[in-house]
Order: C-alpha cells, then structure tokens, then sequence
C-alpha cells in the first residue's frame, strides 16, 4: 500500500491529490530535484487528508521509496503552448537515464507507472532500463492513451446523454497528434454508437463526429494555451492506475507497454487495450475488430514512435 512519486510538479501532485480523495494507498512518498517544492507539496495534501481517509505522506529521497508496490514518475518537462509532446523527448531521456536505475535500487520489485511525455517512448525507455536491471517489461507501464480514451467517452457522453461509464470507445497508438479514435467500436450500453443515436432520436452527422474528433485530438492544446498545463484528468487516471493494480482489479486500459507488434510495426510502445493486475500487466493487448483505415492510422501511429524509438536508441 506504500505509493512513490517521483517528480512532484502539476501531474505528481495531482495524482496524490486524487489518490488521498479516493482513499488510495495507505502511504505515498513524493520525490523531486526541487525538495523544497516535494515537501510543500506533502504538506499541502497531508492537510486534505482530515477531509478524506487515513493516509501518510511525506517527501523523501529514491532509498525512501524502499517497499513501494507502484512508483510513478513524472518527472521531467511538460510541453509549453504550441508545444507537441514529441518535442520534449531529448530533455525528458536525459532525465530517465538517472531517474528509473535510481527507483529501482530503491524499490526493486515495483510496477513503474511512467507519465512523463511523450509517454510512449518515455515508457520504452523504461522498460528497457527496467530490463537491464532484470525486470520484466510486465511491471512497466505508461498511462499511454487513457486520458484521450477518457475525453473521447466524456464528449460522447455529453452528446448522447448517458452516464459516461457507459459508453465504451477507444483511443489507441501514439498519446498525441497520431493517436486513433476508434469509431468502429464505440458503444453506448453495448449498443452500437449510431443505433443508439437512431433508436433515441439523437442527431449524429460527420459535423458532430468531427467536432468530436477534434477535441478529442487537440485537447492538450487548448488547455495548455488556457491555463498552462493539463492534471485533473491525467492525475485521476494516475490514481485509477494505482488503485487497480493496489486491488489487482483486471481492467482494460488503453495503457502503453512494449508490444510485439502492432498493425504490423514490430517491438514498439503505443497504447492498446491492456488487462491491468496485481502484479502489472497481464498478456499481450486485447485484438481489436479494426476497419482497414483504421488499422492504416494506427499503423502511421505505431511507425512514427518506432522511428523516433530507433533514432533514440541508436
Ligand atoms: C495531455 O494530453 C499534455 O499529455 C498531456 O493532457
């Protein structure tokens, strides 16, 4: 039940913020370059814990995440507006060089949960630092596409008037400009989406569709321009993470971890449905029933982070 966070910025904290509101963990350890910034940040959330449930948290140093069952790290740079994720990749390597030997000399036999962008390839790294030092690529993961996938069933959600929950859609390969929304599949209930719109009346067309689609793809963008950087969302989805691997719970994600192959690009890291346990992650992703051109954009997807991983490593 002991948490790690390393890299106490806007996405650590929220993360701790969200795990303390939802009763998550029994101990978490914030840890960051900037110690006087993790401790006030410890401080600040240990305050909310008399509104939410018994929880310790401190800031500390890599040999205090010793016993962690799961480390998040969200270090490194975000983007600044105008920014794409992809642009940080050299700032955010460096930085990983460092940052997952040190954690895992600290916590050896923790689930690294990576959300540091551009998480795809920032989980790739990892896994294969993880590797070196004899970990499986099982205990690494990023939070991939799990807050598209997010946005995409809260707009649908929105437009046909349901519970959120309730409407199954996914948003898969690259977290950002290349990630694909998986029209094919989305359900309302189990119904598919335009059956659904038709049997209540509900007005869908291509507008709509691409209104969507375009929210959904450049969400990112609009916050950071409005307010500098995005966290609600992707702190949530940290703690929802946290939670199902605390409680070993089974979920299908759109999580990143080292895929085989994917739309035909071999050994790369892109976000796919995953079963999340226990111990990490469970198998290979979940088949998808894609369409041709779907299949095409995440074959796109899949090929550009393969080439920038290749670049990266050689
Ligand atoms: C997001 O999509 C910036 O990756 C971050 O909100």
């Amino acid at each position: 039940m002991k948490i790690g966070i390393v890299g106490s910025g806007l996405v650590g904290a929220t993360a701790a913020y969200a795990m303390v509101m939802n009763g998550i963990g029994r101990q978490i350890v914030l840890v960051d370059l900037n110690k006087e910034r993790a401790q006030a940040e410890a401080d600040d959330l240990y305050h909310a814990v008399p509104f939410a449930s018994p929880l310790e948290i401190t800031a500390g140093d890599y040999e205090d995440l010793a016993g962690c069952r799961v480390v998040i790290i969200a270090a490194g740079v975000g983007q600044r507006p105008g920014e794409t994720r992809l642009q940080l990749l050299g700032r955010n390597a460096t930085v990983f060089k460092q940052v997952v030997p040190a954690i895992l000399n600290a916590a050896p036999d923790a689930i690294l949960v990576v959300a540091t962008n551009p998480v795809d390839i920032m989980t790739h790294l990892t896994a294969r630092y993880a590797a070196q030092m004899g970990v499986s690529p099982d205990r690494v993961l990023g939070s991939g596409t799990m807050l598209d996938t997010a946005r995409f069933r809260a707009l649908l959600a929105r437009h046909v008037g349901v519970d959120s929950r309730h409407v199954h859609a996914y948003v898969i390969g690259e977290h950002g400009d290349s990630e694909v929304l998986v029209w094919s599949m989305v359900a309302v209930g189990g119904v598919p989406l335009l059956e659904f719109c038709n049997d209540r009346g509900i007005t869908w067309n291509d507008e709509i569709k691409a209104g969507i689609e375009n929210r959904v793809r450049n969400a990112a963008y609009h916050i950071i321009n409005g307010k500098g950087a995005t966290y609600y969302g992707i702190g949530s989805a940290l703690a929802r993470v946290v939670d199902i691997i605390l409680h070993d719970q089974r979920s299908i994600l759109t999580i990143c971890n080292p895929e085989r192959n994917v739309a035909g690009v071999e050994d790369v890291t892109v976000a796919m449905p995953h079963m999340l346990g226990g111990n990490g992650v469970i198998g290979e992703h979940n088949p998808l029933s894609l369409t041709d051109e779907e299949r095409s954009q995440l074959h796109h997807s899949a090929s550009l982070i393969k080439g920038l991983i290749t670049d990266l490593i050689e």
